[in-house]
């Protein structure tokens, strides 16, 4: 598959065999996430695998896509760290880079995956306290995945009307 291949045919999965993902691709996506662009080059996050099937139920809870969460064999917690980069705007944008390099790389090895919101709210303490982070950092997304048990075709969504030269 080239590159744009792999950029139109994926698409959100949501549901997942029951079957464990192999510690290889685990990493080949880490990498992918590692390979994002980030501000200053400063890559303000830090990665969480969780395959424990209790502590994914948990954390499951605090997420708006918590009925995903819960088939998921695998869910990594992207985490943004403010100590390395204070400036919250910039610790979105960069974890959210490497979120949609990792979906990427999910769809690019044949396993499906879904990014998981997750609110800037109370859910923040108790995500920390859940999974033990360190004093200012945080979950900017989760990201469920596994092998699919469902296919997706994704539609053209070129929009002519959204496309804008020089000037709105
Ligand atoms: C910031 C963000 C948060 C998301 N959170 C959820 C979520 O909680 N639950 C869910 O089912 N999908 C979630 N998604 C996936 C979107 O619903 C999905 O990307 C969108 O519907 C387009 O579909 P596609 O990914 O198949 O192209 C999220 C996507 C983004 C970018």
């Amino acid at each position: 598959m080239s590159n744009l291949d792999v950029i139109y045919q994926r698409s959100s999965i949501r549901k997942y065999q029951d079957k464990a993902v192999e510690k290889e691709k685990i990493h080949e996506i880490l990498k992918a996430g590692f390979a994002a662009p980030s501000a200053r080059n400063l890559r303000p996050y830090h990665f969480l695998v969780i395959d424990d099937k209790q502590l994914i139920l948990k954390i499951s809870k605090l997420s708006i896509g918590k009925k995903i969460m819960e088939g998921a064999p695998v869910v990594i917690a992207v985490l943004g760290d403010l100590n390395i980069n204070s400036t919250m705007e910039f610790v979105m944008n960069d974890t959210s880079s490497c979120i949609q390099n990792m979906l990427l790389a999910i769809e690019g090895l044949n396993l499906g995956g879904c990014w998981c919101g997750q609110r800037r709210d109370e859910t923040d303490k108790m995500n920390a306290k859940l999974l033990n982070l360190p004093e200012n950092v945080f979950v900017s997304g989760y990201i469920a995945l596994g092998y699919k048990a469902e296919e997706k075709v994704q539609k053209d969504r070129f929009d002519e009307k959204k496309v804008h030269y020089n000037c709105w």
